[in-house]
């Protein structure tokens, strides 16, 4: 396996630009290129006038051709909003690579084609020439990862034989079922041709208002705070559901803003992406609005950065690398584009959507029998379990009764001991994960390589 991988990266080191510009309407619209042997490409599609998303698809050197099972294809959608997919997902979680450059073991090419992108525009190596041009709702940025789609999959049949498996994490969940609904959309209508695989929800932040009513009970539970604590926290959650309710959606921002500074003061700084450490940033410093956003982003990346263990590792380590060595071997990307440079940007211009729940939207694809897979890290605290089964509960599907009353079945791996549960009624599947906060593939890259596997029906032949 690990001749497999310095074989990647070496291609990397031998990449060709092949630059294939498309003028139209005097825009610059497709910049693309890849290793010589085809295993790796990437590129620009610009998705709207001034509106340039970065994809990087990396095929499989595991592939199994099998007519009745065809090998399936992983789009991954980070959070954030305005967190990379290209360089977390890529480097830190699941990709071929880890951020030293060295080979993942529990890579998810094992069972899948990969499709990082940098999502929505103005994440990552992803930019927009005019600030205005940034997405303001979810179903914006399933407008443009559905245009997208349409460049990468209309003019390729190979591709077209892979069914796409949507995988997302955190507020990439709400990306993942607009994205699901927008594209079935354009396949009836004809405008898109591509085989939809399912759509996973992975620690998805998919109804805020059952996210922040779990913090203080949880915490509370835990240990983690006390019965001052939870108090202060179930009142600024009332406050947010009643801002939800009366269409205040930016106010409901700024309140969940100020409840993550209350619940880290009266917690001594809990991490939120997994509650049972501490966070590494002190946040009693945050006062306004825009530090404790600020603050929020580079926490998602600390703690992801902090479990890499890169020695010297800290905040710089994944900007050094996508700034550095890989933007130098990615060759197209602008000197003027900053990887990460308008993340916050990305933020701003969903502020009033951040908050709004997308239940519908999984029920609107439970309702046309797509598959939908949800599963969660035990120790997350932002999208706790706990606040995930309160909104499964809100669900209209038919089929949630038999769901909920069936019994759950245990999963192991590598080794005897219970790594988690799960359970499935017609096209609704749930996994707990135990062991694991946020980022279930750093915690648990076993059972989530093997779940994946499950998910996405690889006909990979099974190592372990
Ligand atoms: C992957 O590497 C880790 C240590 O880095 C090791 O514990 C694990 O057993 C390895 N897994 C496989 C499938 O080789
Ligand atoms: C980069 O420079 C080009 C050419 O000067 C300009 O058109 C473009 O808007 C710049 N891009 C960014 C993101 O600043
Ligand atoms: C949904 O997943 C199951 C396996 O879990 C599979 O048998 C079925 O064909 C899938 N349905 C669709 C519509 O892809």
């Amino acid at each position: 396996m690990e001749k497999q991988y310095s074989f990647v990266l070496l291609l990397l080191h031998l990449s060709v630009l092949v630059l294939f510009p498309f003028f139209h309407e005097g825009h610059f619209t497709v910049a693309s290129s890849g290793t010589k042997d085809g295993s790796q490409q990437w590129g620009y599609v610009e998705v709207r006038p001034k509106a340039h998303m970065f994809w990087w698809l990396y095929k499989s050197p595991y592939r199994v051709e099998n007519p009745i099972n065809p090998w399936p294809i992983v789009l991954w959608l980070q959070g954030g909003p305005g967190a990379s997919g290209v360089a977390i997902g890529n480097f830190q979680e699941v990709g071929p690579l880890d951020t030293n450059l060295k080979p993942r073991n529990s890579t998810w090419l094992q069972k899948a084609d990969l499709l990082f992108v940098d999502n929505p525009v103005g994440t990552g190596y992803s930019f927009v020439e005019d600030e205005k041009a940034v997405v303001k709702t979810d179903d914006e940025a399933a407008t443009d990862l559905t245009t997208l789609l349409k460049e990468l999959f209309n003019k390729n049949e190979n591709l077209q034989k892979s069914p796409l498996h949507i995988v997302a994490e955190s507020y990439g969940g709400k990306y993942a079922v607009t994205l699901g609904l927008s594209a079935l959309k354009a396949i009836e209508a004809g405008e898109l041709k591509l085989k939809l695989g399912g759509v996973t929800l992975g620690d998805s932040w998919i109804s805020p208002e059952d996210f922040v009513f779990s913090w203080g009970p949880l915490l509370k539970d835990l240990s983690r705070l006390d019965v001052n604590g939870v108090a202060k926290s179930n009142s600024l959650a009332g406050k947010i559901k009643k801002e939800l309710q009366d269409g205040q959606y930016i106010d409901a921002t700024n309140t969940w803003s100020e409840l993550e500074d209350v619940i880290s003061d009266n917690s001594n700084a809990v991490d939120f992406y997994n509650f049972l450490l501490d966070s590494a940033m002190d946040p009693l410093s945050l006062t306004s609005l825009e530090l404790s956003k600020e603050i929020t982003i580079k926490r998602y990346s600390r703690y992801l950065n902090s479990m890499t263990s890169s020695p010297g590792g800290g905040d710089d380590d994944l900007d050094t690398l996508m700034n550095g060595v890989i933007k130098k071997q990615l060759k197209i990307i602008p000197d003027n584009v900053t990887w990460g440079g308008q993340s916050e940007l990305v933020f701003s211009g969903l502020e009033a959507e951040f908050m709004k729940p997308r239940i519908n939207e999984v029920d609107d694809l439970l309702a046309k029998g797509v598959n939908v897979t949800i599963y969660n890290g035990q120790l997350d605290l932002i999208c706790s379990t706990k606040g995930t089964e309160a909104w499964v509960q809100k669900l209209k599907w038919e089929g949630l009764k038999s769901f909920l009353s069936l019994e759950r079945s245990p999963l192991k791996c590598g080794d005897k001991s219970t790594r988690g549960f799960t359970k499935s009624y017609k096209n609704l599947h749930f996994y707990w994960i135990l062991g694991a906060g946020h980022f279930v593939p750093v915690d648990q890259p076993c059972l989530a390589l093997k779940m994946v596997g499950d998910i996405t029906q690889s006909p990979a032949i099974s190592t372990s």
